[in-house]
């Protein structure tokens, strides 16, 4: 074994075989320096690298066949707090009203429409609208996607195949979805594995949500797709709109979110000045309530 004098750096042979120590002291013939040479063998240190957690990849859709229940104000908002709290978000108006694209300010903009006529690569429509947050737009020729795509084979899956190039560049996606049960629901429900149905706290919307609860009983033969109820325009001073929760609460025990969003003025305003509320106004309770529920569905 070389040994070198710590001292005079002088290099000597050493037979350690005979020692019968690991930890011994030398004295080093030409400068008389003594120090110690220690041979035990080393613990291998193994490097550690980050264990980077693969992010849950979602794709939610926001169903109620109900009209006005604030599916494209959940899919906005709940988009935001998402992409506020470091996610990337992708946004689909899947709706041919084209509401969420108008709220953003992208009206006239090449669609999913666009991409099916195989105008436009779909990440070419795709824009980004807020940091962390991109948007694919609608436009009014979306109504030409259900009658002609109707008489196709597999209609049904025709978003869940354009997405899949797509779902790689993002954390979660989320589908704003017309009041209606054709083409564009089920198209977004063979797409998604989770759905989040907005209801307001009225006796008639209940019925909305029973019905879409419905259709992914059934769609959940065939894939993995969950769901939440959400509670939204909740005003605390109604007494049908508390005996409807009540209701909520019972029917839909573990498949209802606890956070609930409240009626909330500063989110119409925020609508019309094309902003989601996290950025219009933060401090205001839907802006909190959407926060919240951004966290929750973390949890789920
Ligand atoms: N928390 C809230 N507080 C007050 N107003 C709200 C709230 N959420 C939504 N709204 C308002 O309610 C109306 C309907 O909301 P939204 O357009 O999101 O519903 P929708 O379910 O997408 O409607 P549609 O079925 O027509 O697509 C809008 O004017 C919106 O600004
Ligand atoms: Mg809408």
């Amino acid at each position: 074994m070389i040994i070198i004098c710590d001292k005079c750096q002088t290099k000597f042979q050493l037979d350690v075989s005979s020692i019968g120590k690991t930890l011994f002291k030398v004295r080093c013939s030409k400068c008389k320096h003594i120090f110690s040479v220690d041979i035990s063998p080393k613990e291998e240190v193994y490097e550690l690298t980050r264990h980077n957690e693969a992010p849950i990849r979602r794709i939610i859709a926001i169903c109620n066949q109900k009209g006005g229940v604030a599916k494209t104000s959940t899919c906005l908002n709940l988009g935001a707090s998402l992409s506020l709290a470091g996610k990337r978000v992708l946004l689909i108006d899947f709706d041919v009203q084209a509401n969420l694209s108008m709220i953003l300010g992208q009206t006239n903009q090449p669609s999913f429409y666009e991409v099916m006529q195989k105008e436009i690569e779909i990440l070419k429509t795709i824009k980004n609208v807020r940091p962390n947050l991109w948007l694919l737009p609608s436009n009014a020729k979306m109504s030409l996607l259900a009658r002609q795509c109707l008489q196709q084979k597999d209609f049904g899956l025709f978003l869940r195949n354009t997405l899949e190039p797509v779902k790689q560049h993002f954390d979660t996606i989320i589908i704003d979805t017309p009041p209606s049960i054709k083409f564009f629901t089920p198209n977004a429900l063979m797409a998604a594995d989770f759905v989040i149905i907005p209801t307001q706290g009225e006796f008639l919307s209940m019925n909305g949500v029973l019905q879409t609860e419905n259709i992914i009983k059934v769609l959940a033969k065939s894939h993995t797709l969950d769901y939440r109820v959400l509670l939204t325009m909740y005003d605390e001073r109604n007494t049908a709109a508390k005996m409807v929760f009540s209701k909520l609460k019972d029917k839909y025990k573990g498949k209802i979110f606890s956070t609930v969003i409240n009626l909330d003025f500063k989110l119409q305003e925020s609508q019309i000045i094309n902003e989601p509320i996290i950025y219009y106004d933060e401090k205001s309770i839907s802006a909190i309530q959407y926060k919240a529920l951004a966290k929750e569905l973390e949890t789920i």
